[in-house]
């Protein structure tokens, strides 16, 4: 038990308390300051090393990562509910596929597949909505032209040449539903920004589904020894779930489902925008290593 000298003035102790108490703050951290640059030597070739594999075709030496993933695919990978949300659009309604690659999925959802097909029951049987792909690189094939022309008057669009935080909220406007895997939010260098942009994207009541692969479980399922592709950390180092970290924005209502039966960790995340004045805590690079995907660690704003 604590004993208190009742000689020492009461604002003399408390000082003293104050004063320890600075001394291990700025013992214990933060790792670096928030404004300063502390990302890892030769970061900048690990950039260039990724470019090269946006830039990557089969033709190059076979295939390097995945750019063919139909609607079928997304069905599996995506959080439940997606295939519902999909087949609930209308006409007038607007779907954005982001990091898209040959834009498969778009292309399966307008074309019919086989009947018996997982990816059916997102099709629905009312009129399709418009939508749009986004990938860095432009990896349209020839099905995916054809079928643009035939749809025509800009039904199915595909942008590409930029990232999604270059676009102006004109040039892309609204959605009902955002979907991304294994595009923007496992490749983005500034995940805070994406997913700041992804949601101002988003009409109020809309929903955005993605996956995130080799990070540490909501439910905290991840086998130990797992390797990590994507980490977030507070100011001093505590590792922070993606999805605790999802759950601190404003406005938005987020779900998610643990996956630690697949090669890696996936978390599988559903974000419900329900009012527009999203906010979400900023994150900065502090490591990022070229790959397909490439594996980031992202330090939180204190
Ligand atoms: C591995 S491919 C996945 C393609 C497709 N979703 C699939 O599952 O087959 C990654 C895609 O994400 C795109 N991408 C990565 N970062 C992006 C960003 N910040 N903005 C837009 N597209 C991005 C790449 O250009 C590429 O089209």
């Amino acid at each position: 038990m604590r004993t208190v000298n009742s000689s020492v003035p009461r604002w003399q102790t408390a000082a003293a308390r104050l004063a320890i108490l600075i001394v291990i703050i700025q013992a214990l951290g933060p790792r670096a300051g928030w404004s300063q640059e502390p990302v890892q030597p030769g970061i900048k070739e690990e950039f260039l090393e990724q470019e090269k594999i946006y830039r990557s075709r089969r033709a190059d030496g076979g295939r390097v990562y995945t750019t063919d993933r139909g609607l079928s695919r997304y069905a599996e990978l995506l959080p439940s509910g997606f295939c519902e949300a999909l087949s609930r659009l209308g006409s007038s309604d607007r779907w954005l596929d982001i990091g898209a690659g040959q834009g498969q999925a778009i292309l399966d959802y307008y074309v019919p597949e086989d009947a018996a097909a997982p990816a059916e029951k997102c099709r629905g049987s009312a009129p399709k909505a418009r939508a749009v792909a986004i990938s860095i690189e432009d990896r349209r094939r020839d099905n995916w032209k054809q079928q643009a022309a035939r749809l025509g008057n800009d039904r199915i669009r595909y942008l590409s040449g930029k990232r999604l935080g270059q676009y102006s909220p004109e040039e892309l406007g609204k959605f009902q539903l955002i979907t991304d895997v294994y595009g923007g939010f496992t490749y983005t260098e500034d995940l805070s920004r994406f997913v700041d942009k992804v949601l101002k994207l988003l009409e109020d009541g809309g929903s955005f589904y993605t996956l995130a692969t080799g990070v540490h479980l909501e439910d905290g399922t991840d086998k130990l020894g797992t390797l990590y592709l994507t980490e977030l950390e507070d100011a001093f180092g505590r590792e922070v779930k993606v999805c605790s970290w999802l759950k601190k924005i404003s406005c938005v209502q987020v779900t998610c489902e643990s996956k630690s039966d697949l090669k890696r960790p996936t978390q599988l995340i559903k974000i419900r925008k329900v009012c527009s004045d999203t906010s979400v805590q900023r994150t900065k690079l502090v490591e990022f290593e070229a790959g397909y995907p490439p594996a980031r660690c992202f330090q939180l704003d204190p």
